[in-house]
Formats: C-alpha cells, sequence, structure tokens
C-alpha cells in the first residue's frame, strides 16, 4: 500500500513562466519525506505536480517525467482522475465540507469516485478511516453533526480520514499544521508517524523542527532570485541534511542563516 515516487528532468512551467527547473529525485515507499525552502522556490508547484493536479491550472504543464512504481503518470493511457485517488493530498487550511457531516465528509471522496458502497460497508469505512487519523474516539459519538464543529486540529484530522477512505498509495502534504497550534500540530505528526508504515507520504513543511521530527529524507529547494525558477539543491537523510548537508546554501537555510 506505499508506493516509490520517481521524478526525472521534471521542468514544471505556469505558461511561459519555468517555475520549477529540472528535478530528478526519489521519494521512497514507506517513509516520510520533507520539502523545505524559501517561499516560492516552488515547493507546492512541484508537490502538485506528483497526482497531476498541477494541470488543473490553465496554461500549466510539465515536462519530464513522474513514475509511480515504474509506471509513467504522464502516459498517454493514464487517467488523471485515477492518479489522484491513488495519491492523495491534504492542504494547509483545512477544508473539510462545512455542511456536511462528519460521516459524509470522510465519504466525500468515495462517493466523488462514484464507487457505490453498502450502508454497512460505509460504516465500516468511516471508523476505519477516522481511526487511521486518530479522530475515532473524539467523533464517533457525533458522525451525524457538521465537520464544521470540530476544532481546527480535529478538521485537519478529518480531511486526512477523507484522503485515506479512498485508499490512496501515496499522501501529499502540503504545510498541513500552518494554521494549527501546537498541540493539534503534534497530533498531526504523532498521526504522520503512523501513517508511514503503510504510506509514502510527502510533507511541505517551514518549520525545520518539524521537518526533523516528523521526515526520513528532506529535499531542499531554493530560487536564486525573483522570476527565477526553483531547484531542488540537494535531497538527503533528515540528520545528514540538519547536521552536515553538502551544500552551503543548505547549511545557511537549516541554520536560519538565509537571504
Ligand atoms: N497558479 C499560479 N499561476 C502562476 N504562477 C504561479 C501559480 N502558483 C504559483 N506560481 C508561481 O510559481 C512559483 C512557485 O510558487 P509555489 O509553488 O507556490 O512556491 P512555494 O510553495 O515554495 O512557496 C512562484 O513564483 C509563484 O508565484
Ligand atoms: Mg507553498
Amino acid at each position: 500500500m506505499a508506493q516509490r515516487i520517481d521524478t526525472k528532468d521534471l521542468n514544471i512551467y505556469y505558461g511561459d513562466f519555468l517555475a520549477v527547473q529540472d528535478v530528478t529525485m526519489t521519494v521512497d515507499p514507506k517513509s516520510v519525506t520533507a520539502f523545505i525552502g524559501p517561499s516560492g522556490c516552488g515547493k507546492s508547484t512541484f508537490l502538485r505536480t506528483l497526482n497531476r493536479m498541477h494541470e488543473v491550472i490553465p496554461g500549466a504543464r510539465v515536462e519530464g517525467s513522474v513514475e509511480l512504481e515504474g509506471v509513467d503518470l504522464y502516459g498517454d493511457d493514464v487517467d488523471p482522475v485515477a492518479v489522484r485517488r491513488n495519491v492523495g493530498m491534504v492542504f494547509q487550511r483545512p477544508n473539510p465540507f462545512p455542511t456536511m457531516s462528519i460521516k459524509d465528509n470522510v465519504l466525500a471522496g468515495v462517493k466523488l469516485n462514484n464507487r457505490r458502497i453498502s450502508r454497512s460497508d460505509a460504516d465500516d469505512l468511516v471508523e476505519r478511516s477516522l481511526r487511521g487519523a486518530n479522530l475515532w474516539n473524539e467523533v464517533k459519538d457525533r458522525l451525524e453533526k457538521p465537520g464544521s464543529g470540530l476544532s481546527g486540529g480535529q478538521q485537519q484530522r478529518l480531511c486526512i480520514a477523507r484522503a485515506i477512505a479512498v485508499r490512496p498509495q501515496v499522501l501529499l502534504m502540503d504545510e498541513p499544521c500552518s494554521a494549527l497550534d501546537p498541540i493539534s500540530t503534534l497530533a498531526i505528526e504523532d498521526l504522520i508517524g503512523e501513517l508511514k508504515q503503510e504510506y509514502t507520504i510527502v510533507i511541505v513543511t517551514h518549520n525545520m523542527q518539524q521537518a526533523a521530527r516528523v521526515s526520513d529524507r528532506t529535499a531542499f529547494f531554493n530560487i536564486a532570485g525573483t522570476g527565477k525558477p526553483g531547484r531542488l539543491i540537494e535531497m538527503d537523510d533528515t540528520a545528514t541534511m540538519f547536521s552536515s548537508p553538502s551544500q552551503q546554501a543548505t547549511e545557511d537555510y537549516v541554520s536560519g542563516r538565509f537571504g
């Protein structure tokens, strides 16, 4: 239930603007990979190419390849909707459907994918997904209540439950804790530590301590100046990236000396 990702010579464009240049990287299955780097260096852009959400923006396109277990996600016969089911995404701001019940929020992705399921299968899936997201005990007595009644941290775990309900292989998270308080942040970090046993996880974070705490590997992206493309500077085991990176720019960034 976890797949390896390989990008090769990936160039990412918005129209004529080259936003991210020439990224070749491997993301290991059943592990957490953190993307770090200054604002605007293309972390979110790169992340969205890993499940073909980038091309939803008019004029947006890629050159190069992204492979999931050796299969090119941009191949001619690949259905982008199937890719997005297989490679789930969790966003910066928790975005449950506010008027929908907690239960229906968990099932939303499954229903969007037109899968018909019986009521008892749906109940099982809701429980399993909420347990997987470490939220079950907090919401099991109010499954019919709206998702908007939950705290920010609970809403983010609800979004994670919704993402895993469709049984993806990969989970992409774009700054999933940036709108959360420290306690909720720790709950999400603990959850990420558990989820990596089953999924390939990529997390974008601005929080160096968070990258150090949750990830096995870290990729540092940087940008030479406004209007220039973002590039992958280096990627290594997280401990190495934070103690003895091979590039000066990485050292400067992780130690807080940048600009
Ligand atoms: N929808 C978009 N249309 C055009 N340019 C965009 C769009 N989204 C991001 N960009 C540009 O792409 C570059 C990388 O942005 P982004 O991926 O958001 O960086 P990060 O997530 O590292 O802060 C920036 O120059 C940004 O202005
Ligand atoms: Mg971003």
